[in-house]
């Protein structure tokens, strides 16, 4: 049983032997002592002067020393302030808790069985026709870390990806391969196969804006110019054979498009993410058409004079929506409607999370509508996971003029940078080889960027600051890390103790009572942030931890303490903080070193 379970129990019976009445439910309340007082926990008593008919000051000590006297193994003291009755736990009491904490390797987490929740989350989501970027990083590291966090609260999780592998954006790429590549392909050029793709993208863009300042200076206005230049023309007659199978327009589009996958794949293994379960667009598109069809002859949606099928949201306060164009193609709702059926034919899904940044705030609100109108069942409490945008500190990241921020050069600079910044530090290592200090610079590298993003509540918009990120001082990942990396390096040295057996009439201060406080709260806020899909908190509680833990080892010795039983302890407390930051910040999906 939990402390203040006990604790309650006990007021319980307390309240009816002394004043002969019981108290219902949800009456009594504990909270944490505040910190001018001594005591960990206390009772607010003012709820229960109506069965006690007596002074909140006369009240509280009565229940002080009936829990002294009954329960002396879990208050060992108490001081009563007017309706506050603080209460000081026994030792024994929290050495069994920290016991209880460190013999659980995933304590704070619900376990998964079959019969859990199945929750689908979707994130990445990316286009095939240019590179990940600094957008795609924020989005892919909280759809992971979301995926661990519910995970954690006990639900079956299945991470899945859309990825928009058709349309006119990826014909522009292929038709300036045909026209500007020499058959160039990754081997060849040694590109990676997404930038490969991406600089044709742009490439395509070059040419076809001098196809239209060309025909606006022959006195072509700009709007007719931009639809009249030949390559655009040329690049919807592309989409139209694509979508008529062409072969050869097929066999291209396929190649190009594993080219780009292999290197997305690229990325995503730099970032620690992966996926359970990928769905194409290409796949499921005309899936989408069917079931607006089928919502058609429900009478869900109508057909307009011209054809096009809409759905009317005005009842539910929004607008009408096309669903279909007048010649029949889909649009990207349509697509999204296709995927869901897809994906509920594959999976019982009980909740779907889609995480796509807040420019689609608009879309999913109306998505969930949809769906719930076409029987979905988790159509209605669709969750949109809306994340605000990402900077770098000097301007937008803007996708068409090739000044976005590019993923891979992102997480190469963040390791070579992490591996200046530490080499005072890494080259002193023992024994250290070449390939170790790169490991650590690739995990303290890595560590900022993703702790520096996850940090800030997803909804902001934000900044991204490379060098602030990497700074060991202050609320940084290789703060964490390093913090983690010096419990490890204690732990080695402290060598073979046996921390199976500690003394639990051991002399605690308040600064280790605070510490393994903190650590039971580590259950708590892994349920918050499931609750409110808030991996942000996760963040912030490991450097509360860890902050409390250097003020701690500042104050105390940790090897040197004299005392065997303290020093035993305090190895054990340290293990026990090592422990979940591991699996905090392992649920951010950042990695943390033995030694840094
Ligand atoms: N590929 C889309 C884009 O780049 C994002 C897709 C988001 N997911 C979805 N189910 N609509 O904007």
């Amino acid at each position: 049983m939990e402390i203040a379970d006990k604790i309650l129990h006990a007021v319980r019976a307390g309240v009816e032997e002394l004043y002969g009445q019981s108290v219902g439910e949800g009456v009594l309340q504990l909270q944490a002592t505040r910190p001018e007082f001594e005591g960990q926990l206390t009772l607010v008593v003012f709820p229960l002067l109506r069965i006690s008919r007596k002074k909140p000051e006369d009240t509280a000590r009565e229940i002080g020393e009936y829990l002294v006297g009954k329960v002396p193994e879990v208050v060992a003291g108490y001081n009563a302030i007017n309706g506050f009755l603080n209460l000081s736990i026994a030792t024994s009491q929290w050495i069994s808790l920290l016991q209880e904490i460190r013999q659980d390797p995933t304590y704070g987490f619900v376990p998964v069985t079959e019969e859990s929740p199945l929750v689908m989350i979707e994130y990445s989501s990316p286009n095939t026709n240019k590179p990940l970027h600094l957008g795609h990083v924020r989005n892919n590291l909280l759809g992971w870390a979301l995926a661990n966090v519910m995970q954690a609260n006990g639900n079956r999780v299945v991470k899945t990806n859309i990825v928009n592998d058709r349309g006119i954006h990826i014909c522009k790429s292929m038709l300036a391969w045909l026209k500007y590549g020499n058959g160039e392909t990754p081997e060849t050029s040694g590109k990676k196969g997404d930038h490969l793709i991406g600089d044709y993208y742009v490439a395509f863009d070059k040419h076809y804006r001098q196809e239209v300042s060309q025909l606006v200076e022959q006195g072509m206005d700009e709007e007719t110019a931009k639809q009249e230049a030949p390559l655009i023309k040329e690049a919807h007659e592309m989409l139209v054979k694509w979508e008529n199978n062409d072969p050869e327009v097929r066999d291209l589009w396929r190649r190009m498009n594993e080219w780009v996958y292999a290197g997305f794949d690229q990325t995503y293994k730099a970032l620690g993410v992966g996926f359970d379960k990928i769905y194409y667009e290409s796949e499921t598109y005309l899936e989408g058409k069917e079931k607006v069809e089928e919502g058609l002859a429900k009478g869900l949606f109508y057909r307009r004079d011209d054809n096009s099928v809409w759905a009317d949201l005005t009842k539910e306060g929004l607008d009408e929506k096309l669903l279909l164009r007048s010649d029949g193609t889909s649009v990207y709702m349509t697509q999204d409607i296709g995927t869901a059926k897809l994906r509920f034919q594959d999976y019982p899904i009980d909740k779907m999370i889609y995480v796509v940044g807040n420019e689609q705030n608009y879309h999913f609100q109306v998505l969930s509508i949809l769906l719930d109108k076409l029987g979905f069942k988790w159509g209605k409490d669709l969750v949109h996971f809306s994340y605000g945008m990402v900077e770098l500190p000097n301007g937008k990241m803007k996708s068409r003029e090739g000044t976005v921020v590019d993923a891979d050069d992102l997480i190469a600079t963040m390791i070579a940078d992490a591996r200046q910044m530490s080499a005072d530090k890494v080259n002193k290592l023992e024994n250290i080889t070449e390939e170790e200090a790169q490991e650590i610079a690739r995990i303290v590298g890595m560590g900022a960027l993703k702790y520096f993003i996850l940090k800030v509540d997803a909804r902001k918009n934000m900044l991204f600051n490379p060098e602030e990120s990497i700074d060991f001082n202050g609320n940084t990942g290789p703060f964490i890390q390093y913090t983690y990396a010096r419990i490890r390096s204690i732990l080695r040295k402290a060598g073979d103790v046996d921390l199976a057996a500690l003394d639990t009439d051991t002399e605690l201060s308040d600064k280790e009572i605070g510490l393994i406080q903190h650590l039971h709260g580590f259950r708590d806020t892994v349920r918050q942030a499931g609750n409110d899909y808030n991996p942000s908190c996760i963040a912030n509680y490991c450097y509360e931890l860890v902050k409390e833990y250097n003020q701690f080892y500042h104050d105390f010795s940790v090897l040197r303490e004299p005392d065997e039983k303290k020093r035993r302890f305090r190895i054990a407390l340290s293990a026990a903080v090592g422990q979940v930051v591991r699996n905090g910040m392992g649920l951010l999906g950042i990695e943390v070193p033995e030694r840094m």
